[in-house]
């Protein structure tokens, strides 16, 4: 695909619950290698590698979309995928706002139908990922020891990003923002 970029539709952490959650996690010496805060956000939607002109119809959708109210999320306490039991990713859940967050995500696949991207059959499970760990690990008991963060943090507006991969780990650049409300 010529000029194809890799892309993904992400809610951006707020700076204070960005400092605010690293302070809390700062010494808990989370296993795998870890998401820097910088790189932190809640992924809507993976579109993988996207076109130029795929690129400008995403954009011109999420910017003719009611993405509906801002709301509020408040972080909850950890988790892992596939499972705890084997953990390759650690990750912070939403304890508060899950339901508007789930909301987000439907107007936002509805705006990238539009833009040729049709919904995923997969369900949505809002996270925010911590470290990414191989081979798998046990983290049940760092799960459970770990209580909820209680951080909240307005969600305002999406943003459209761009994944650079290279050796090491992925840059993840911010293309543009479409504010809700
Ligand atoms: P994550 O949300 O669990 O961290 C950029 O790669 C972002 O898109 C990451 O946040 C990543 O996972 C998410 N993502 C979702 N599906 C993906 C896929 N199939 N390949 C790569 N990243 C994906």
């Amino acid at each position: 695909m010529v000029g194809a970029v890799r892309l993904f539709v992400a809610v951006p952490l707020s700076e204070e619950a960005r400092h605010h959650m690293s302070h809390l996690l700062d010494g808990a010496s989370l296993p795998g290698r870890p998401h820097h805060p910088e790189k932190w956000h809640i992924t809507l939607r993976f579109l993988g590698e996207v076109d130029e002109v795929a690129r400008d119809r995403v954009a011109a959708c999420l910017d003719e979309a009611d993405l509906g109210e801002p709301f509020r999320v408040r972080w909850g306490g950890l988790d892992a995928f596939p499972r705890a039991s084997k953990a390759n990713v650690l990750w912070v859940g939403v304890e508060h706002g899950f339901d508007h967050l789930e909301a987000l995500h439907a107007r936002v696949e509805r705006a990238l139908d539009g833009a040729g991207f049709p919904p995923e059959d997969r369900p949505f499970r809002p996270h925010l990922t911590l470290s990414r760990i191989r081979p798998q690990q046990d983290v049940t008991e760092l799960v459970e020891r770990t209580e909820s963060l209680g951080v909240t943090m307005p969600v305002d507006r999406v943003t459209l990003y761009r994944s650079h991969l290279g050796r090491g780990a992925a840059r993840y650049e911010e293309l543009e923002s479409f504010p809700l409300g």
